[in-house]
C-alpha cells in the first residue's frame, strides 16, 4: 500500500506512450497515480501496478473531467502534479481538412487541456501548491509542413502555459511546458489522424517527400520513458523554469533555430522536411 504522505499526480491520456510511461515512473518513484483514459480496459495492466489508479477520462467531455477530478480526490485526498498529456497529430494539406478534423484537433489538444486544468485549479488553489505539466510538442514551437493545425494547437499551448504561469505563481502554482521532438509512440500510428485519404495525395510531390524524411527521422527518435523522466523532472525541481525541451533532436532543434536568421530557420524546416 502506498504512503498516505505520497504526492499525487493526475495523467490524462495514458492509456499508451509518454503518458502511459509517466503513470509508471511516478508510480515507481513512489507517487500515487490517477492514470486516466478514455477506455480505462486498456489500462487493465497499469492497474496492476501498486499505487496506480485507472479512471476514464475523455478530455473532449467536460462531465468526465469532472467525474475523474472528483474520484481522484475521493481516492487520494489531493491533486500534486496534473500532466495534461493526452492529444494526437492531425496530418495533410489544410485545404483538405473538413471542419469536424478541425474542431476535433482543437478540442484533443487545446480545450481538453483547459477543461482538466480548470477542474484541477481550485483544488490546488486551495492546497497552496500545485504543478501543471502541459505536454506540448517541438511543433509548437518550430513549424513542419502538413501540421498546420496540429502546429496552430501546439503554439497554443504554449503560449497559454506562459501566461498561465505568471497568473499562478502568487498561488503558489507552476505552469510547465514539455516540448518533446519526435518520441516512439503510437502518434505516428494509430494516434495519427489525416486530412486525405490513404491512398490520395493532394498536394502531390510535396506531402510525398514530407512523409519519406518524416520515415527517414524515425529512428532518431526519442523513447516515451525519456520524455517521462523529463515530465517527472519538470514536476519536482521545484523550479521557476516553465520550457523543458525534451530529446536530442528537439534540443538540437532549438539550438540552431537561435543561431539562425529567419531565413535560414525556414531553409532548415525545408531541409528537414526534405523540400
Ligand atoms: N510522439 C511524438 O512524437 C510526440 C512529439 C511531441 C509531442 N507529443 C505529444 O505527446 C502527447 C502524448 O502522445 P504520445 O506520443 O504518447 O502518443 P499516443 O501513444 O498516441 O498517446 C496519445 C494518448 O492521448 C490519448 N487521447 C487522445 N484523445 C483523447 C481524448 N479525447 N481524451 C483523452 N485521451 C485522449 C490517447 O488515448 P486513446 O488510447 O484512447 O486513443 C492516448 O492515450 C500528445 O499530446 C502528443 O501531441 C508527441
Amino acid at each position: 500500500m502506498s504512503s498516505e504522505a505520497s504526492p499525487v499526480v493526475l495523467i490524462t491520456g495514458a492509456s499508451s506512450g509518454i503518458g502511459r510511461a509517466a503513470a509508471l515512473l511516478f508510480a515507481e518513484r513512489g507517487w500515487r497515480v490517477a492514470a486516466t483514459m478514455r477506455k480505462p480496459s486498456d489500462g487493465a495492466a497499469l492497474s496492476e501496478h501498486e499505487g496506480i489508479v485507472v479512471l476514464p477520462l475523455d478530455v473532449t467531455d467536460q462531465q468526465s473531467v469532472d467525474a475523474a477530478v472528483a474520484a481522484t480526490l475521493t481516492q487520494f485526498g489531493r491533486i500534486d502534479v496534473l500532466v495534461n498529456n493526452a492529444g494526437y497529430g492531425l496530418f495533410g494539406p489544410f485545404e483538405t481538412a473538413t471542419d469536424e478534423q478541425i474542431r476535433r484537433q482543437f478540442a484533443t489538444n487545446v480545450d481538453g487541456v483547459f477543461a482538466v486544468t480548470r477542474a484541477v485549479l481550485p483544488t490546488m488553489r486551495g492546497q497552496g501548491s500545485g504543478v501543471i505539466v502541459n505536454v506540448a510538442s517541438l511543433g509548437g514551437l518550430i513549424t513542419l509542413p502538413f501540421y498546420s493545425l496540429y502546429n496552430a494547437t501546439k503554439f497554443a499551448l504554449v503560449g497559454f502555459t506562459e501566461s498561465l504561469s505568471f497568473e499562478l505563481a502568487p498561488l503558489g502554482i507552476r505552469a510547465k511546458t514539455i516540448a518533446p521532438g519526435g518520441v516512439a509512440t503510437e502518434v505516428a500510428g494509430r494516434s495519427l489522424a489525416r486530412t486525405f485519404a490513404e491512398g490520395e495525395n493532394p498536394s502531390g510531390d510535396s506531402l510525398s517527400k514530407v512523409m519519406a524524411a518524416m520515415s527517414a527521422r524515425r529512428g532518431a527518435y526519442s523513447t516515451p520513458e525519456a520524455i517521462a523522466e523529463i515530465i517527472f523532472t519538470a514536476a519536482t525541481d521545484g523550479t521557476g523554469q516553465v520550457l523543458y525541451v525534451a530529446g536530442q533532436d528537439a534540443e538540437q532543434a532549438m539550438g540552431l533555430r537561435q543561431s539562425l536568421s529567419e531565413e535560414q530557420r525556414l531553409a532548415m524546416i525545408r531541409q528537414l522536411s526534405g523540400l
